[in-house]
């Protein structure tokens, strides 16, 4: 049976840290509140010239030479990101140009922080379809400049990074992408969006100065609704390949917030020791945090030759997914 199998990893993140201290400078909050309500104690934040397909080409290049694979031989890139360099070109056009893979076609896929799951299943798709293909699969996002600085709702949560996955279509074997399964409900947007730049509410002046080019959050509904969603997508993933909890290795959820990912592995009754968790040092970098998190996890040689993998992803929409894979 055909697979798409994981030959490399990479990641990126801008050099610039921001920490919670920084924050109690800019806003009404404190390190305590942040921690103990986040997980969060610093993350990454972009400076001049750093951009999203920036971060994405780093990480990009850094997966082809882990895969030994060169950008000439690249058939396709997909990038999840809700924070591209612009609204056109997409930004694996981008990547395309930068690293110089002539004959890719790119893309991008506009799911939130459920991004790199979304692309990664595209991927998947293509990857059986032309086997001996190389496909570039990239989460990347400088949510910092969608971000409103004056809003402690929001502003304590988000960072920048890339990560990138190299996806080879291999004719048979039983390592690999497993099965991926997506879901969206658009009924509940209004929890979690950006209210201008679209063309409902196109740029201008008053929507500069109210910042509704920023991400706007009803957190704690959002809360109950990513540990639901989160949770039921990974059991259907566990029980579409027959496993069991004890199954799976590493849990690689979104890294939003440490209390989900407490109570969705509660739920799941994984253990805290098998869960891969990074929020600490990046924040919730949307589309980036899980392959920054697998490129973190697979780099330390965490993540073996054999085990069992599971992503779990949720974001505005809502959009969440899960995947599967045997590394
Ligand atoms: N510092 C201090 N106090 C704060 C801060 C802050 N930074 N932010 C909020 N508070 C206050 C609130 O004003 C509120 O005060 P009040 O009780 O006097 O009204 C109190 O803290 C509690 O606020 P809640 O919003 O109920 O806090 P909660 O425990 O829910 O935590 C959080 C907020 C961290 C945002 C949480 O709800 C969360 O993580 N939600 C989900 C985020 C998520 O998963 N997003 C999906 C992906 S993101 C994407 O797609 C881009």
């Amino acid at each position: 049976m055909a697979r798409s199998v994981i030959l490399g990893t990479g990641a990126a993140a801008p050099s610039k840290i921001l920490t919670n201290q920084d924050l109690e400078r800019i806003v009404d909050t404190s390190d305590e509140w942040i921690c103990t309500r986040t997980g969060v104690k610093q993350r990454h934040i972009a400076e001049d010239g750093e951009t999203t397909s920036s971060l994405a080409t780093e990480a990009s290049l850094q997966a082809l030479e882990m895969a030994g694979v060169s950008p000439e031989d690249v058939d396709m890139i997909v990038v999840g990101t809700t924070s591209p360099d612009m609204y056109m070109p997409n930004t694996g056009a981008l990547v395309q140009k930068n690293i110089g893979a002539h004959k890719a076609f790119a893309f991008d896929v506009f799911a939130a922080c459920s991004g790199f799951v979304y692309a990664l299943s595209v991927a998947d798709k293509f990857a059986k379809d032309k086997l001996n293909s190389k496909i570039l699969v990239i989460g990347a996002e400088l949510l910092s400049t969608i971000t409103d600085w004056q809003d402690r709702n929001t502003c304590v949560l988000f960072g920048d990074a890339a990560g990138a996955v190299l996806l080879s279509g291999e004719p048979k074997g039983d390592r690999g992408i497993l099965s991926t399964h997506l879901r969206s409900d658009g009924s509940l947007w209004e929890l979690l969006h950006i209210p201008g730049g679209g063309c409902v509410y196109p740029p201008s002046a008053e929507m500069a100065e109210k910042r509704d080019y920023c991400i706007r959050m009803q957190g704690n509904e959002v809360f109950k609704h990513a540990v639901r969603s989160l949770t039921d997508i990974a059991k259907e993933a566990l029980k579409a390949n027959h496993f069991s909890p004890d199954d799976v290795d590493w849990f690689i959820p979104h890294q939003a917030n440490i209390r989900i990912m407490k109570q969705v592995a509660e739920r799941l009754e994984i253990p805290i020791e098998r869960v891969y968790v990074n929020i600490d040092r990046y924040g919730n970098t949307s589309s980036a945090s899980i392959p920054v998190a697998l490129n973190e996890a697979n780099r330390l040689g965490r993540i073996k030759r054999g085990d069992v993998v599971l992503l779990d992803a949720f974001g505005g929409g809502f959009t969440w997914g899960a995947v599967i894979i045997r590394w």
